[in-house]
C-alpha cells in the first residue's frame, strides 16, 4: 500500500501539470532501515520544500519546475539536542530545523545534482566529490534515458583516515580534498590539470564502486546523464540493487558540462 501511494500521487501531479509547462516529478524514496531527512537545495527556481522527514519505506513526490537547478542529498542520524536544535550526524544543513532554507554547507554526503528543462533537456549527476553517506539510485521515467546509481560498502571502500564514525559505526566517508584541503587533493594551483592532479585513493576506490559518479575535477566524462525535458525521476536511497551501468550495450554517453579545477560543485556555487 505504501508503495502504491506515490505512484498515484505522481500520476495526479502529472495530469495536473502536463500541457501547462515543462516540469519533472522527482519521487524520493527511503528504502533505508532508518528514517532519513532529505535536503532539496535550489540554485535556480524553487521547489516546495527544502528539507523534510522521510521514514523507512516512505516516499514523497516533489514537483521540479522548469529551469530548476538544484541538488538532493539526505541527512542521517538526526535528533533534537537539549536546546531543541535539530542536528544530524551526516549532511546537516545547520539550520537547526528540518527545513534547510538558508545557504547550504557542503558536507561528506552523496549528492545528486539536477538541471530541469535547461534549454529543453534535463540532466542529472551523482557526485561523491565531497564524500559519501548513503547509496542511491536514479531511475528516469523514460527507458532510453540512463539509470544510474552508487552503492558502496563504506567499511571496504573508504580509506581509514577518511572514515566518519558515530560510536563504532562508519556513517560517512569524507573526500580527500575536504579532509585536508590540500592543493594536491583539491586539484588547485600547480595541480590544475589531469597530468598533475592524479586521482587519490579515495577517488580510485569510489570509481571502482560507482564508475558513473563524479568524484574529482579530472574525472572521465561519464557522470552526467541527459534526458528530454519532461522526464520524471525516482530517486531511491538505499536501493536493494543498482542498475548495471557497466553493460557494453549502453547508449553513447553525453558530454559532461564544463567545470574548472575547483570541481563541479564549486563551479556551480562559486564558493567552497
Ligand atoms: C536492514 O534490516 C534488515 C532486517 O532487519 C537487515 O536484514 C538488513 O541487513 C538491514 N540493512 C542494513 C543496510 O542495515
Ligand atoms: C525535533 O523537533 C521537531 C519540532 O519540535 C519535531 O517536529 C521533530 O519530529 C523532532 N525530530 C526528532 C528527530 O526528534
Ligand atoms: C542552534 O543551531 C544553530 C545552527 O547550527 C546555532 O547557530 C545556534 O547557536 C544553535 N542554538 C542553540 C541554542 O544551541
Ligand atoms: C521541452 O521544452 C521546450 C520549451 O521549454 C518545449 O518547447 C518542448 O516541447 C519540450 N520538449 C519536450 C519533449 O517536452
Ligand atoms: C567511463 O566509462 C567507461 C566505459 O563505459 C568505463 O570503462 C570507465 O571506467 C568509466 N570511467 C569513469 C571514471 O567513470
Ligand atoms: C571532458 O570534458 C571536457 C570539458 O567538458 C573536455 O574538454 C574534454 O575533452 C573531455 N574529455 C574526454 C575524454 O571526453
Amino acid at each position: 500500500m505504501t508503495e502504491r501511494l506515490p505512484l498515484i500521487l505522481l500520476l495526479a501531479l502529472h495530469l495536473f501539470v502536463s500541457g501547462v509547462f515543462s516540469t519533472s516529478i522527482l519521487t524520493i524514496e527511503n528504502k533505508c532501515n532508518k528514517t532519513i531527512w532529505p535536503v532539496v537545495f535550489s540554485w535556480r527556481s524553487k521547489v516546495s520544500t527544502s528539507g523534510f522527514t522521510l521514514k523507512s519505506g516512505e516516499a514523497r513526490a516533489i514537483q521540479a519546475p522548469s529551469s530548476w537547478y538544484g541538488l538532493i542529498s539526505a541527512r542521517t542520524l538526526c535528533s533534537n539536542d537539549s536546546t531543541g536544535n535539530f542536528t544530524c550526524a551526516t549532511g546537516d544543513c545547520e539550520s537547526g530545523g528540518i527545513e534547510c532554507p538558508g545557504a547550504y554547507n557542503w558536507s561528506p554526503v552523496t549528492y545528486l545534482l539536477f538541471r530541469i528543462d535547461d534549454g529543453g533537456i534535463n540532466s542529472y549527476t551523482i557526485s561523491v566529490e565531497y564524500g559519501y553517506n548513503l547509496p542511491l539510485k536514479v531511475v528516469p521515467s523514460i527507458p532510453t534515458c540512463i539509470s544510474s546509481g552508487c552503492m558502496v560498502d563504506l567499511s571496504k571502500t573508504c580509506p581509514n583516515d577518511l572514515k566518519k564514525f558515530v560510536g563504532r559505526d562508519i556513517v560517512a566517508c569524507n573526500s580527500a580534498c575536504r579532509e585536508d584541503n590540500s592543493q594536491e587533493n583539491c586539484c588547485t594551483r600547480y595541480f590544475n590539470s589531469k597530468q598533475t592532479c592524479k586521482p587519490t585513493q579515495y577517488v580510485e576506490n569510489f570509481d571502482r564502486a560507482c564508475p558513473f559518479a563524479y568524484s574529482y575535477a579530472f574525472n572521465d566524462n561519464n557522470s552526467t546523464f541527459t534526458c528530454t525535458n519532461s522526464t520524471d525521476y525516482v530517486i531511491t536511497f538505499c536501493p536493494s540493487s543498482i542498475p548495471d551501468t557497466t553493460r557494453s550495450s549502453m547508449a553513447p554517453l553525453p558530454a559532461e558540462p564544463k567545470h574548472n579545477s575547483q570541481g563541479m560543485l564549486n563551479t556551480i556555487l562559486g564558493t567552497t
